[in-house]
């Protein structure tokens, strides 16, 4: 299928696209540079909707008193960071039934060799073996409904989440082929970072592996996670040269620092004139100065609780009404 659905957005036709975030205490720059300064930048291009994805955070244990703060301070971090409620909708997961509705219907639809094949599956229960339930089996599932409940075409993601698109589109695909051609087949789109690495420098940036540095960080806790932070193994010494190319921090300096430093940086590592302290030094300015205006902001809306719950309900009500419009076209092509 993938005829072209197209939205009104200010008197112009917009595909729309959807993306979700997991209300998971706090916001990383692996989320930041893999996924939202995307969004950032695809908001005037797209019918944009995003979502936090409360039904996905309790496939793994959680404190049920916190939840509710997660959920806040997701959309705050991501409101602050950048996705302007004016040109976006931004809700929460569970405030639109649909979701999960649809989630039963794609089941059906979807193989369960697929979602064993699936990497994060496999991690996560490991990672949680004794909490390895089924909604952690079928996670996918919920991620494609998610999608397809508003007819979403794009879908801007970091990389650890290209599988599951792949799978949504496969999912959807069963479906169209079973049904009429109701649904589009999402593609992802990936940032120019899309894969960030955590502080211990061997694994993917997340929170769940506490090697993460939150986007909202005070200069202070910054420099504490900076200043101890792996770089080039070969740096035992000041007077021994390194080389950026195997120095995590230098992935850093890539995403924040200027031409003008990325240049010094590596001519003081490889020559070993400048030392790992001052290369932090850079680095952590260059990162304060982008979290700066983020953490004002975020300082400012979390005074603004009314604000920002308005601009939950407001975009789960505008969501309520696409999905069970999508939802009962589906019912009725199905004959249910
Ligand atoms: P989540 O909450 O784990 O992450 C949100 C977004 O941030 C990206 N990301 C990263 N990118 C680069 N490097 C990293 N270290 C890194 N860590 C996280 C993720 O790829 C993601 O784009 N299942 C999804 C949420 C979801 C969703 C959806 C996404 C639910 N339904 C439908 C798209 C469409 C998740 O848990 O993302």
């Amino acid at each position: 299928m993938n005829k072209e659905i197209k939205k009104m957005k200010k008197g112009k036709y917009m595909k729309r696209l959807f993306s979700g975030i997991q209300p998971s205490g706090t916001i990383h720059i692996g989320n930041y540079f893999g996924a939202i300064s995307n969004w950032i930048k695809l908001l005037d291009k797209y019918d944009c909707i995003f979502c936090i994805v409360d039904y996905h955070a309790i496939t793994i244990p959680y404190d049920k008193e916190l939840m509710q703060k997660r959920i806040f301070d997701a959309a705050v971090d991501n409101i602050s960071a950048g996705l302007d409620p004016e040109k976006c909708k931004i809700f929460v997961q569970s405030h639109v039934s649909e979701h999960t509705e649809l989630a039963w219907i794609l089941s059906c639809f979807t193989r369960m060799g697929e979602l064993s094949r699936m990497t994060q599956y496999k991690q996560k229960s490991e990672q949680h073996k004794a909490h390895a339930n089924c909604g952690l089996f079928t996670y996918p599932i919920l991620m494609t409904a998610d999608i397809a409940i508003y007819k979403g075409e794009v879908v801007p993601v970091g990389e650890d989440q290209i599988q599951h698109v792949e799978l949504a589109r496969e999912i959807i695909r069963n479906f169209n082929t079973a049904f009429d051609d109701i649904l589009p087949e999402p593609s992802e789109i990936l940032s120019p970072t899309p894969r960030i690495m955590g502080l211990d420098a061997d694994n993917k940036m997340s929170k769940s592996l506490n090697n993460h540095i939150s986007l909202t960080e005070t200069d202070e806790d910054l420099w504490k996670k900076l200043a101890p932070a792996k770089t080039d193994t070969n740096r035992q010494r000041l007077k021994d040269p390194g080389d950026p190319a195997k120095c995590n921090l230098f992935s850093y300096h890539k995403l924040v620092s200027s031409d003008a430093e990325l240049k010094q940086v590596i001519e003081g590592c490889t020559t070993a004139s400048m030392g790992c302290f001052d290369c932090k030094k850079i680095l952590c300015k260059n990162f304060s100065e982008l979290m700066g205006p983020i953490r004002d902001k975020k300082e400012k809306l979390m005074k603004e609780k009314d604000y920002v719950l308005n601009v939950l309900n407001e975009s789960a009500s505008k969501c309520r009404k696409i999905a069970k419009e999508t939802i009962s076209e589906i019912k009725g092509a199905m004959g249910l």
